[in-house]
């Protein structure tokens, strides 16, 4: 098991996966993108024309719901049995199913148990884990917890920069709704005892990796001499 665990939650467009996967490759950690097991499961319940709200049908459905994930930083692959659903998890018919399966408390603990294992067998001296609900359910006590935030406005902007088929504005009010939505289930819009906050609205992207980075030696110094 990775001796040292850093926590990372914050809302879409923070910059989790990102600066994660940056800190993670800088400190050779491990990654684990917990998003990605929602959405691979919103895409498993779509691929077998389960609706997204059908919670009895999606609660019967996850005993065959075979989910894997690379926890390389360089290289993370999804996959659902055979099929490699890297790319298709991302996009948006999946994204405007995904809430509807994670707020399933079923759901939650179906894959915070992957998430614990996929920590109990991470190779490398340390993990570093991003989500929703990392810094308050699934690993409470890692050495580093952190909420990264930033301004809406800043989110949406950077989310829409990322796509060229959509317009901003449908990709602003999307992520709100998820936002929204996902909120309901879990609160990672405020910092937890004990949560370090980093806020990138006025950062870039490298400030904001060397920002975690500051945050991480210094919680896993202090957390280290008790
Ligand atoms: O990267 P983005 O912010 O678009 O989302 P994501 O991290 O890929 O997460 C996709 C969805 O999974 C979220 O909208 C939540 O509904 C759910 N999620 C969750 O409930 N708990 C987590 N720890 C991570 C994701
Ligand atoms: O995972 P999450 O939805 O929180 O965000 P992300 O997908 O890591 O970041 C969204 C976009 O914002 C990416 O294209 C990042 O490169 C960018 N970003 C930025 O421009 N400035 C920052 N300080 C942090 C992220």
């Amino acid at each position: 098991m990775a001796d040292i665990i850093v926590a990372i939650d914050g809302p879409a467009g923070s910059g989790k996966s990102s600066v994660s996967k940056a800190a993670a490759r800088r400190l050779g950690f491990d990654y684990l993108d917990t998003g990605a097991a929602y959405r691979a499961l919103a895409w498993f319940v779509l691929d077998r024309d389960i609706a997204p709200e059908d919670t009895e049908t999606v609660l019967s459905s996850l005993g065959a719901f075979d989910y894997s994930i690379s926890i390389d930083p360089s290289e993370p692959v999804v996959m659902v049995g055979e099929t490699d659903v890297t790319d298709a998890i991302r996009e948006p018919r999946v994204s405007a199913a995904v809430s509807a399966v994670a707020r399933v408390p079923e759901v939650r603990s179906f894959v915070t148990s992957i998430f614990r294992s996929t920590m109990d067998a991470a190779p490398h001296d340390g993990i570093v884990v991003e989500g929703r609900d990392i810094t308050t359910v699934v690993a409470p006590d890692a050495e580093a917890r952190i909420l990264l935030t930033a301004d809406e406005e800043v989110r949406m902007a950077r989310r829409s920069a990322e796509l060229t088929s959509e317009s901003a504005a449908d990709v602003g009010e999307q992520l709100r709704s998820r936002d929204r939505a996902d909120s309901r289930v879990v609160d990672f819009l405020t910092a937890a005892d004990g949560v370090v906050t980093v806020d990138s609205t006025h950062l870039d992207f490298d400030q904001t990796v060397d920002a975690v980075l500051e945050v991480i030696a210094r919680e896993t110094t202090r957390t280290s001499h008790g």
